[in-house]
């Protein structure tokens, strides 16, 4: 893993790569480090391990050593662009590299959850600020070898999906050139490109859906489309709303976590 850049065709994605035997979190280690002014655009982590891996919603990402990606690259839009388009672009990138290195056709499930089969494999956390200039941090999270915790019934694991296991090295080599080319694309072109690119891959939208919001109560609707922004527009009879994904969660409101098929 640790002369993993020298893999890299990327102008800039991955460059430079830091690879850790093990670190709480990611997504915390690259804050640090573009806080204390150490990395540009670009700059990479991968951690075998995570011992506070960090999922959305407060939520824990399990992160066991020898089986999966957990990566976390660094940002900076030339202005303020972000919020969840970030999430579609790099949501895009991960089915897009599954797509190119395993054949597995994975789907994107509103707002930011890969899937493969109806089961979740990959994550994405976004975070961001704009001291002392506008950052993003994506991470990603991909399981990929092995089977997944059984303490999560709708999870999966690349391995699993595809009946054989899966290099996570050129799995991740894959990854840093779909981002890249998705940001690059994106910044081009706009987030109305995000929107209709994540949409071709969507397990969500057509789909009735439970929105789910701490201390409201939960209600079901049509997944009707999504916005250049990232939010998802939702219709039922007498309402109509775009849900943004800060704190919602959303499921089929059949109770199944997506799509076995789209
Ligand atoms: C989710 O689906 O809730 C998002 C999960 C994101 C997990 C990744 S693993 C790499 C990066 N570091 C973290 O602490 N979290 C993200």
């Amino acid at each position: 893993m640790q002369a993993i850049e020298q893999e890299l065709t990327t102008h800039w994605m991955g460059h430079p790569a830091t690879v850790l035997a093990t670190v709480d979190s990611t997504n915390r280690w690259m804050k640090q480090q573009w806080l204390s002014g150490v990395c540009q655009a670009g700059a990479v982590v991968w951690a075998d391990e995570q011992t506070a891996g960090r999922g959305r919603l407060g939520r824990q990402w399990v992160s066991p050593a020898g089986r999966n990606i957990y990566t976390s690259v660094l940002w900076t839009p030339p202005r303020q662009r972000m919020g969840g388009v970030l999430s579609l672009v790099a949501g895009l990138a991960v089915a897009r590299a599954v797509w190119e290195v395993t054949g597995l056709e994975a789907r994107l499930k509103w707002p930011n959850d890969a899937v493969v089969h109806g089961k979740k494999f990959a994550g994405i956390l976004v975070e961001g600020g704009t001291e002392p200039a506008p950052w993003a941090i994506v991470g990603i999270g991909v399981n990929v070898l092995g089977d997944a915790d059984p303490a999560f019934a709708h999870a999966t694991t690349l391995e699993a999906a595809l009946g054989r296991p899966v290099s996570r090295e050129t799995l991740w080599v894959s990854l840093m050139g779909q981002l890249e080319a998705a940001f690059d694309t994106w910044l081009r072109e706009g987030d109305a490109w995000a929107a209709e690119a994540w949409a071709a891959f969507h397990a969500t939208l057509g789909f009735m859906v439970r929105v789910e919001r701490p201390g409201v109560e939960p209600w079901v609707g049509l997944a009707e489309r999504i916005d250049p922004d990232g939010g998802l527009w939702v219709t039922a009879p007498g309402r109509r709303e775009k849900v943004i994904s800060g704190e919602v969660s959303v499921r089929l409101a059949d109770g199944r976590y997506a799509p076995d098929s789209v």
